[in-house]
């Protein structure tokens, strides 16, 4: 049973919280967060420390958190505005998950594996592919928390990097360069990477280009960053094979191991990261294993159209 967070909080006497980096070569990158349950409600000074944390660190391992759906969606409500998940290709009767949750898995609504060439799992695979969430969304995502509820033996970690660590890492041309660079970012395109393109027409027009800056600058930090992601295609004002190399160039640039934290999933870690600031990707593990995932997203409210360099 719930605990009634309304009635408890004023009587809880929080844990004493602590963020340190996870990984001593980077200490602005990647924080471990010990000290608070999540399945509590959050008290304002908890609040202020995971915002607080998100800017220094970009990405926040919470370990050991016993999340039911309901107890995700509320506290996740707590840091901002969910985002509802119109970015899968779930028909409404297949679906396991509330709106307010994006089912990360390779299961059906029952827990039994998808089917190898089910469209759910082909389209999914997409997350193999460094990205950003929801890039191809007018508004696009500020957080994303990705609970582990199932996980398979071995593979099938999360990689995450630095997008400002990479943005600062460029030599000066070509931050003169990419500066005011706009991209049309949509799921079309990241598909058509893996060679999948078995889309509807409703989904073709649901998911037509939007536009993004490639440099964003970070409301709270005021740092640089580059807003890269699978789903970015063209470039304003480039000829389009000329944009996907350049892009593919800076992609790779951005996705040096010095820039990349790599997680390891637990069952119930609960990893929170800031879309503005990097990028993520799923690696690979054995497909015969279950592994479910759930995550909610946070919007960003505005367009990274709106987050342009000082
Ligand atoms: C996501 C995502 C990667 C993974 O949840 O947005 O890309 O490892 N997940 O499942
Ligand atoms: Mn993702």
């Amino acid at each position: 049973m719930r605990e009634n967070s309304a009635l408890e909080a004023p009587g809880r006497c929080p844990m004493p919280h602590t963020i340190k980096p996870i990984d001593s070569d980077k200490p602005d990158f990647g924080g471990e967060v010990s000290g608070i349950d999540l399945t509590h409600h959050l008290t304002e000074d908890e609040i202020t420390a995971i915002h607080a944390g998100m800017d220094r660190f970009g990405v926040l391992v919470f370990r050991n958190q016993r999340l039911e759906d309901e107890q995700q969606i509320e506290f996740s409500r707590q840091l901002g505005p969910l985002e509802q998940a119109t970015g899968d290709i779930m028909a409404e009767k297949d679906r396991r998950l509330s709106m307010d949750l994006n089912d990360i898995s390779n299961v059906d609504k029952h827990g039994e594996l998808l089917p190898r060439d089910d469209r759910r799992r082909l389209f999914g695979l997409g997350n193999r592919l460094w990205h950003s969430d929801s890039s191809f969304k007018e508004v696009p995502a500020m957080y994303s928390l990705l609970s582990a509820r199932r996980i398979p033996p071995t593979g099938g970690n999360t990689e995450y990097a630095d997008m400002r660590a990479a943005y600062d890492a460029l030599d000066e041309a070509t931050k003169r360069e990419v500066r005011d660079l706009i991209c049309a970012h949509s799921q079309v395109f990241s598909r058509a990477i893996l060679g999948f393109d078995d889309f509807t027409e409703a989904e073709r027009v649901k998911w037509a280009p939007v536009r993004q800056r490639l440099v964003r600058q970070h409301p709270n930090t005021g740092r640089l960053s580059l807003y890269l992601s699978s789903h970015a295609g063209m470039i304003e004002g480039w000829l389009v094979p000329e944009a996907r190399a350049f892009l593919r160039d800076l992609t790779e640039h951005a996705t040096q191991r010095q820039f990349v934290y790599a997680h390891v999933w637990q069952p119930w870690d609960l990893v929170v990261w800031d879309n503005r600031v990097t990028m993520h990707r799923a690696r690979r593990y054995d497909p015969g294993e279950v592994r479910d995932m759930r995550r909610t997203t946070l919007t960003n409210e505005v367009s990274s159209l709106s987050q342009a360099p000082a």
